[in-house]
């Protein structure tokens, strides 16, 4: 049971990450992640807005009790290699609370020949420094390993934390032309280097799977050396702890048909934390004493066009991380999986790709790749062998409602 301080501050929190007290558990993970960290690098893989940047933010900010001097980066938005490394290592001069850590690499920094690239070296915020590199005729990773190297050398035990780094990488690839796959092909074993030579640990993470981007372009052993860590939504009986703690948070009555309800409705296999805290919003707009028929009001409320936002980034994503060929073959798969809650059997969806993929041996490889990329990613879950269903109701419902195709003769057609 959880402490009643904790639990009068938590907020009903729709979007931004869950920090502080508005963070709920992850006790076992987050154990699990320090206890790993000590003598790995760790990749995480989870599906959509399961709270992989909360759960790594709430990490950097203990991390000074586990021995470690941390940052977290996010590199969705680096436009190309030199830009990550320069993002990397700028947080961590700006970012990282161990302020000897922080005054050694900058001091160094400044002396070495990687500072003499620097074209901008400022102070950034109340405190830090942050970094413009300009490479010039020097590799970008060139500069990646002096700094790194530097970082070596720091006596604080440096841990990096990276958010998003499947996008960063899979906007390298771009449309896949041979020169693209062979750039990420560089940089992946370059980033590979930079954590076998030098001794600072390394968090990844990112909603799709970094694995399966890997094997698709055929370089898995550039990150054979991760060990990876798979995040769920919460067990079932955290989740029910989670939306009492809510409820008594906001003096609000939630009784156990009620929770039992919710959980039925978001998916009471590992419920995602944000549909919670979604169908919570929802539920406190009604009233302080909720009931089972408000539950289901409030599941079709979410589901209407004006809350499409909450769950269009499923589709969206899609086009983002796989181009457009493979997001159109992904949609195709998941309007056949949603129509059965049962899921849809391999070999039916082999068939639908059929117009798309003609050669047999093509196809099955297509497949096998995009059901893994909707497995990882949080969107199917192989429910008995050889059928394949979604893995949340909710989003089943939105996926049936406003993406699908409606089944002919269907009245939903007007609505979407
Ligand atoms: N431990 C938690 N306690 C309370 N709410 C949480 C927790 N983890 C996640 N959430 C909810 O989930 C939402 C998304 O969290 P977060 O951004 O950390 O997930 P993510 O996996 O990084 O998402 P994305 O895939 O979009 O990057 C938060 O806005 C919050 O509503
Ligand atoms: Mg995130």
């Amino acid at each position: 049971m959880y402490n009643i301080i904790a639990v009068i501050a938590m907020r009903n929190i729709t979007g931004n990450n869950a920090l502080g007290n508005d963070f709920f558990d992850r006790k076992f993970e987050i154990a699990r992640y320090w206890d790993k960290l000590e003598t790995d690098n760790l990749l995480l893989l989870a599906p959509r807005r399961v709270g992989k940047t909360s759960i790594m933010k709430t990490m950097a900010s203990d991390a000074s009790q586990h021995g470690f001097a941390a940052v977290y980066v996010d590199v969705s938005d680096s436009e190309n290699e030199l830009r990550f490394v320069q993002k990397v290592w700028s947080s961590l001069l700006s970012d990282c609370p161990d302020v000897a850590a922080r005054d050694q690499i900058s001091g160094w920094l400044q002396n070495s020949w990687a500072g003499g690239l620097v074209k901008s070296f400022k102070k950034a915020g109340g405190y830090g420094f942050s970094i413009e590199i300009d490479a010039g005729q020097t590799s970008w990773q060139q500069v990646g390993e002096e700094v790194s190297a530097l970082l070596g050398r720091v006596d604080a035990r440096c841990l990096i934390f990276i958010d998003e780094l499947p996008v960063f990488v899979l906007k390298l690839l771009g449309e896949g032309s041979q020169a693209s796959v062979e750039r990420v092909h560089q940089f992946l074993y370059w980033l590979r280097t930079i954590r076998q030579q030098f001794t600072i640990r390394w968090m990844l993470a990112g909603s799709v799977g970094l694995d399966t981007v890997a094997a698709r372009i055929n370089v898995a052993d550039a990150i054979n050396d991760l060990h990876i860590e798979k995040l769920d939504g919460f067990a079932h009986e955290i989740a029910d702890d989670f939306l009492q703690a809510l409820s008594a948070s906001y003096g609000m009555k939630l009784g156990p048909d009620v929770r039992m309800r919710i959980l039925e409705r978001v998916g009471s296999d590992r419920p995602i934390p944000y549909y919670l805290q979604l169908m919570f919003d929802q539920l406190r707009q009604i009233g302080n004493e909720p009931t089972v028929a408000n539950v289901d009001a409030a599941v079709e409320n979410l589901l209407r066009p004006a809350h499409k936002n909450y769950f269009d980034y499923w589709r969206q994503r899609l086009f983002e991380e796989l181009g457009r060929a493979d997001a159109e073959a992904a949609i195709l798969l998941l309007n056949r999986c949603c129509y059965e809650q049962g899921g849809e059997l391999r070999s039916t969806l082999s068939l639908s790709l059929a117009a798309m993929v003609a050669d047999p041996d093509q196809r099955e490889s297509k497949l096998r790749f995009l059901l893994d990329v909707l497995q990882n990613d949080g969107y199917l879950i192989e429910s008995e062998r050889e059928r394949w269903r979604f893995y949340s109701p909710l989003l089943r419902a939105f996926w049936m409602k406003r993406v699908a195709p409606p089944p002919a003769g269907s009245p939903q057609e007007g609505e979407r």
